[in-house]
């Protein structure tokens, strides 16, 4: 099994939608010179019923072939239920895009998604308002209808030399939870 590092990325707890606007801290998601202009990467989600309970469902979030999700999660029962909470390592294509790394996941709005929560509630956090706004500025958001396809650019990293040089070949993006602890995230993936 590949070295697969822990970005962790912590996110400012807010109570009212304008702070979600608020840049992020944590990880730095922009390139170093030494660091490849592409590569593969993961991100980490977390298992939340009643929409998100499965490797399929989860599989089908980001775009991505359930069988290369099944691959990147071994622990993982062959029906591909999860329990609630259960993280699962997505593999996407990351890539550096302005000055910081993205993954472009082409995610369809269901009936009842807001393209303003989407970020925050089926994406898990794993972008923010202000990425996939200055992705999308043609986007009149009123016009988001349910089926249609949006472009979210995910936070990724590719290995710098360092990382490499460490024996570590993949990094994925791992959103801190607030019950979480040092301890308990490692033993996670
Ligand atoms: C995303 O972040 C917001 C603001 O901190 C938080 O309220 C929300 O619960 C988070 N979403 C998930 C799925 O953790
Ligand atoms: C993501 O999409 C943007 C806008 O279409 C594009 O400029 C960028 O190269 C894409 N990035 C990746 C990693 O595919
Ligand atoms: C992580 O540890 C905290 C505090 O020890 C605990 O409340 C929480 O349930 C643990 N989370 C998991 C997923 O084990």
């Amino acid at each position: 099994m590949a070295v697969i590092f822990l970005l962790i990325f912590v996110l400012f707890s807010s109570s009212n939608f304008a702070s979600a606007l608020l840049p992020t801290t944590g990880p730095d998601f922009s390139c170093s010179a030494d660091s490849p202009t592409s590569c593969q990467a993961y991100v980490t989600y977390i298992s939340q019923p009643p929409s998100y309970k499965d490797l399929g469902s989860i599989a089908d979030v980001f775009g991505v072939s359930h069988s290369s999700v099944s691959k990147a999660n071994k622990q993982v029962s062959a029906d591909g239920q999860l329990v609630p909470g259960q993280p699962l390592l997505i593999p996407i294509n990351c890539g550096f895009t302005g000055n910081h790394y993205f993954a472009n996941v082409t995610y369809r709005m269901n009936r009842g998604d807001n393209y303003f929560h989407v970020p925050a509630t089926s994406l898990e956090n794993l972008t923010n308002l202000c990425a996939v706004t200055d992705l999308n500025l043609g986007l009149n958001p009123t016009d988001v209808m349910p089926g249609s396809d949006i472009i979210f650019p995910l936070f990724c990293k590719c290995p710098s030399k360092a990382h490499s040089n460490a024996g570590v070949k993949f990094l994925a993006t791992y959103v801190w939870q607030s019950i979480d602890d040092v301890f308990n995230v490692s033993n996670k993936v």
